[in-house]
Order: C-alpha cells, then structure tokens, then sequence
C-alpha cells in the first residue's frame, strides 16, 4: 500500500475519512464533507451508537450527489489525548476499515485540532505509521487468491491511502524515516512468519546477507569456527539436528572511526550499542520432548533474532548515527541419535560448565555463549537481549508486557520509556541472589533450570546474567508478544515483530550523536 501526503482538501472519489471528535463533534473537515452531503454525516451519527471515541469507525456507503465510494466517521476522541499510540492505532482502525473494503484509494482530510499536542501534519505521520504497520500481510505460500471481499477476509483491495493536511511536505518526510523502521517491522515479520523447513540457521544466516546492501557488515560464524571458540553450550543445543548451527554478527557503523575521540565522554558515543537475539529456528524441546499439541508454535522461537535482524535494518535503513551490534544465536532444538541428554554437562566460551537438566531450557544455552562473545568482543555500551525464553514469562504477564530483567536501573528505564511511547509495553522484573542460588549443581558451576515450580521467568534470567560482566545489560523475555493469535490494531493477528519499534527509538532518543 502507498502512502501518501499532499495538501488539505476533500478527495471526490474512493473512500474519504473524516475525523470526529469524543462527544461527536466534528472537525472542520467533516462539517464540510456534512455539507456536500446535505448533513448526511450528523445524521448517520445519530442514527448509530457512534459517540467519536478513539478508533471507533461509522461507515456511509456511496453518498448520494458525491463519486464517493464511501465515507468513513473515524473516532478520534478527545484532542488532549491524542499522543502517538493513540493515533496509530486510530491509524489501524482505519486500515482495518478499508484496506479490503473494496476501494481502491482513500483518503484522509487531517485539521489542526484546539487542544492537541501535534499538528495535523504530525499526526498525519502517525496515523500513516499505524495504517502501514497494519496493512502487513505474508502472501508467500498462498497459490490461490480468495476474492471474496464480503465478509473483508480476501486479498487487500487499497492501493493507496492519501493524507491530506496541512504541512504535508514536512509530514511526508518525517514518514521517509518512520517507513524505515517499517521496513525492519516487515522483514522481521517475514523471518518469524517463515516455517521452520525453509528458515533454519543456515537460511536465516542467508537472508541477514541481504542487510550488506544497506551498508551492514555481516558475519557468519560456523560450528568449527564456534568450536574453537570453545562455545559448547550453543553447539549442544544444535547438535541433535541434522541442521547446522550458526552465528551471525551484524555491524552498523553509524559514526566513523576515524573522528572517536580516544578517552571521555565523546568516546562513549562511539561504543557499539549491542542486541542478542534468540534464534532457535525451531524448538522441539530436544530429548525432554514437548508435547505434540500447540509445538507448531515453536516456530517462532527465532523471534528474538528475528526483532534484531528488523532492528538493524531500520537502523541503517535510516542511516542512525550511532554504532550498532547484532549478535544472533542459531540453532535447531532436535530429538535425535546425537542429541544432548539431559544431565549432559558442556562448557561455555565463559569457560563456566552447565549441567544440562532439561534439554528445553535451551534458549539461555544458546544465548549464554552470545552474550558472553558480544560482551568480550565488543565492549559494548551495554547490551540488550531478547528472546522467546519461558512459558512463565507469559503466565505472569499475558501478551500485554514484555518481561525486562536488568542489571542497570537508566537502561531499564529507558527501555521502559521507550515501550510506553511505541506501545510495545515492558514490566520490570526482579533479579536477585536468592534467585540465582536456585541454579546451583551438584556436579557443574551451575545447573540449565532451577528445578523447583516458581519463578521460571526470573531463574532463566538469572542463569543469563552469570554471562554478562560488567556491561549494562537487559534481557527481554518477549515470549507472549511475539505472536498474536487475534488482530491488533497496529499488527494482524501473526507475528508482531515487537521489539524493533521500541529498540530503534531506545537509540533514537539516547544513544544518537546530535
Ligand atoms: N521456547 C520456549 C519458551 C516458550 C514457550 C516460548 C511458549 C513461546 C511460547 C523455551 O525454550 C522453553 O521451552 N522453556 C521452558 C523452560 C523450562 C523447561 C524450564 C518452558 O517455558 O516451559
Ligand atoms: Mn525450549
Ligand atoms: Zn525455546
């Protein structure tokens, strides 16, 4: 779908969108399109429950004296409340209106509204930025397209959605950027979307290669070569699969090397901020075998690598002028003749040995090696994983929040800020000694689980930090949000890519050179 941004007006065919406000009064725009239609609009809102609250929608169909395929009344609520999560999911709803509708264009005539923080350029943007993200969709194996637009569950049918505002060239460019980070929302949704039969480490690994383009440098480390590095913890969870491991290293160099200052603040800027991600491209549990109902869902188990991937392509996509790092573990979680058994002990690059109690808990396996070749290689500025981790994660928080777990009170509550105003929300999580002692073994430095029934979110985080030295760093168990099994306003019901929207605007609004 094509976004675009051109002056204030009313368009006179395809499908037209006026904002109302909570209450049902209506913008200047809609007392104008009320006008044409011979107070039509007021008198549809009467006749419906539409009272104008944020997101909610009233459609007209064909209004006569117009070449109108439709109208549309999109609730916009009260102007204070207008920030920019309101307005993409208002942006959302308008997607979810048209985008199968069975028009073919439609616009948006915006106002500068009494009492809203933006102007109607801006939140143009973010309207625009809401309807996109929305619009996603994975057609890649479908050989026939149902056309049946009746009941809006057939192919998209909008080509185009115009806004029309006020300040539009400003807007226009302001979106140049946003559909950047888009773009790395989209990939990642494909990544995660794929089946485990055509992404797996060595395909995965491939498709981060198309990032070279965009000015990444792009790594690809095999087992010999993770072998010599001595990472027996990722290697034991891979080496049940007939697939091999791998390790991708992604570098963003957004400030030249030449200008870093050598000591200071000003140096600062210039250490690489680093994202681990999980990348188990399919988790059967391994010898400790889950059970066969629901494990099609393992598939997305790469997520956590997936929202690094989308992350460093939104990153250089909008050329940020930071220094960036993408680390993501590979490997497939396999029952088979060479599979790890459980109290299998390995010994991680940390030189640290793990008692391997049950074969899924392998995600904190995979990581502990990527934490610990992240940290030692690149003395990052600090370091932010995610990952798919536990099945807790999603008993205590649902699909609302993420987990955080940090060792780091600014980190976590940047990232924490950063979520709010991106709507991909973060509940802090405790860590602490008396957690951490749960992972003691009675034959190795530590044990993969703790054992007991309770805190298996915090127990899993615990067993990463013992990875990490003295570098800033905060996990992200995303494990509930990573995929949604029913619409939501700024993503179809899929994989969600949560992550790279509040990543690139952690960077966007602290770790950025001016
Ligand atoms: N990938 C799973 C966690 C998971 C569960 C992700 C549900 C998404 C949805 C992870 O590898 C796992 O199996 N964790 C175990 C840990 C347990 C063995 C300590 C779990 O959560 O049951
Ligand atoms: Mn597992
Ligand atoms: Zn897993």
């Amino acid at each position: 779908m094509k976004i675009i941004f051109s002056g204030p007006g009313l368009a006179a065919t395809g499908a037209l969108v006026v904002g109302v406000l909570e209450g049902g009064k209506l913008t200047p725009s809609a007392v104008a399109l009320d006008k044409k239609i011979n107070g039509g609009l007021r008198r549809a809102i009467k006749a419906d429950d539409f009272i104008g609250k944020a997101s909610q929608g009233l459609t007209l169909m064909a209004p006569s004296g117009t070449r109108l395929d439709r109208v549309v009344a999109i609730g916009l609520g009260k102007p204070g409340h207008l920030d920019e999560r309101a307005l993409h999911k208002i942006g959302g709803g308008i997607y979810a209106l048209l985008g199968r509708s069975g028009s073919k264009t439609a616009s948006v005539a915006l106002d500068s509204l009494d009492k809203a923080k933006m102007t109607a350029a801006e939140m143009a943007v973010c309207i625009a930025e809401g309807a996109k993200l929305r619009s996603y969709r994975f057609d890649r194996y479908r050989t026939k397209k149902n056309n049946n637009n009746n009941n809006n569950s057939g192919p998209p049918t909008l080509g185009a959605l115009t806004f029309r505002c006020r300040g539009s060239d400003k807007a226009k460019a302001a979106f140049r950027a946003r559909d950047k980070v888009i773009q790395g929302v989209f990939m990642t949704r494909d990544l995660v979307t794929e089946p485990p039969n055509v992404i797996y480490p060595a395909t995965l690994a491939k498709r981060c290669k198309e990032l070279i383009k965009l000015g990444l440098k792009v790594e690809i480390l095999g087992e010999a070569q993770m072998r010599r590095l001595g990472m027996g913890a990722l290697l034991g969870v891979g080496q049940g699969s007939a697939r091999e491991s791998k390790l991708v290293v992604m570098q963003w160099r957004g400030l030249s090397r030449g200008k870093a200052p050598r000591k200071g603040p000003e140096a600062r800027a210039y250490m690489p901020v680093c994202f681990i991600g999980k990348g188990v491209t399919f988790d059967t549990g391994g010898i400790s075998l889950k059970p066969s109902s629901g494990m099609e869902e393992m598939k997305y188990d790469m997520g956590g690598s997936g929202v690094v991937i989308g992350l460093m392509k939104a990153l250089a996509g909008r050329k940020a002028r930071v220094n960036a790092v993408g680390v993501i573990a590979l490997a497939e979680n396999m029952p088979g003749s060479n599979a790890q058994r459980p109290s299998d002990v390995v010994t991680s690059m940390s030189g640290q040995t793990i008692e391997v109690i049950n074969t899924d808990a392998e995600g904190r396996l995979v990581l502990a090696d990527a934490l610990h070749y992240t940290d030692t290689r690149f003395k990052p500025r600090f370091m932010v994983d995610l990952a798919t981790l536990t099945g807790a994660i999603i008993v205590s928080l649902g699909s609302e929040y993420a987990g955080l777990f940090a060792d780091n009170d600014k980190l976590a509550e940047q990232l924490t800020e950063a979520g709010k105003k991106v709507g991909e929300e973060l509940w802090r999580m405790p860590l602490g000694e008396a957690y951490d002692k749960l992972l003691k073994s009675d034959i190795a430095d530590m044990k993969n689980i703790s054992g007991g029934r309770g805190a298996g979110s915090i127990t899993a985080a615990q067993f990463l930090q013992r990875f990490v030295g003295r570098t800033p760093w905060a996990h992200l168990d995303i494990a509930g949000v990573t995929w949604t099994k029913k619409d939501l306003a700024t993503a179809p019901k899929g994989a969600t890519a949560f992550g790279v929207r509040l990543l690139d605007r952690l960077v966007a609004d602290h770790y950025e050179k001016k």
